[in-house]
């Protein structure tokens, strides 16, 4: 699978276009594929950013955090991945729910960029609410406004947009009594967790892409279940979109912690 364009978003963020006809055929928004850099690499699962079926590209976004981003990060265009598989899992449900609310953290600003594009052409009111740590770290406010009817940008320094956390702009609303009908949340687990807790009072259906650690993505291994509604669910094909207040967040957050020691210390050896 040919790499044919790179580019960083912001620094450790990176987009790469990858030459996959069969999966940019079939892409729909809110899928994933899992690739592996070699044939001796991990296999991971990433957010379908973008496609071109005419093109026969695919379009992922990745922080540099582990050893298999790491690896991923030094190819160029004209590199190939050893492995793409996709599209994976269950596409976002899309219809017209009235106003929905798209709240992205961090590199997750990507990945619902699809999502958007879905629910504006199903006639839905889009509100965007993105949040950044500062604003060296947010991208494509352009493409956001372009796709939304609403964007809110939070910064943690106020740097850019207001100060403070992504959920606070939700909750004001919820408080208010401004009417939103579905709430989708992408980004890091702490995030996705304090999104669900927001919207939980008000009684609006949340819905949240996981992100658990996947080995084969075809429900077969089972390293990616997830505890829903008191139900052992695989992310891979039961998801990765779940109902926000039905997940046992702890749970979750632990098995994300699982193989943190490993972690460290394969990048070291990456990184030697
Ligand atoms: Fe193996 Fe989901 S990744 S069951």
């Amino acid at each position: 699978f040919p790499i044919v364009a790179t580019e960083e978003l912001v620094p450790r963020v990176r987009l790469y276009r990858i030459h996959a006809p069969r999966v940019a055929r079939k892409a729909a928004a809110g899928q994933f594929v899992i690739l592996r850099v070699d044939a001796h690499g991990e296999r991971i699962p990433l957010t379908i950013a973008d496609w071109d079926a005419a093109e026969g590209t695919v379009s992922v976004v990745f922080m540099e955090v582990g050893t298999t981003t790491t690896r991923l990060a030094r190819l160029k265009p004209g590199d190939v991945i050893a492995d793409l598989c996709g599209p994976l899992g269950n596409p976002t449900e899309v219809e017209n729910f009235g106003t929905v609310c798209l709240m992205a953290g961090g590199f997750a600003t990507a990945t619902i960029m699809p999502i958007a594009r879905a629910m504006k052409a199903a006639g839905n009111r889009v509100i965007i609410v993105v949040g950044a740590r500062n604003k060296d770290l947010l991208f494509w406010r352009e493409r956001l406004a372009e796709n939304s009817d609403e964007l809110i940008i939070t910064t943690d320094d106020g740097s850019a947009g207001r100060k403070g956390v992504v959920t606070e702009p939700v909750k004001e609303r919820l408080e208010r009594g401004e009417r939103i009908d579905r709430v989708i949340a992408i980004g890091p687990s702490i995030m996705m967790k304090f999104s669900s807790l927001t919207t939980k009072p008000f009684g609006v259906k949340t819905i949240v892409s996981m992100n658990p650690i996947m080995v084969d993505g075809t429900g077969m291994c089972g390293c990616c279940r997830v505890s829903v509604a008191g139900q052992t669910r695989f992310a891979c094909v039961d998801g990765p979109e779940f109902d926000a207040h039905a997940i046992d967040w702890d749970n979750f957050m632990a098995r994300q912690r699982t193989y943190i020691d490993e972690e460290k210390r394969s990048l070291e050896i990456c990184r030697c």
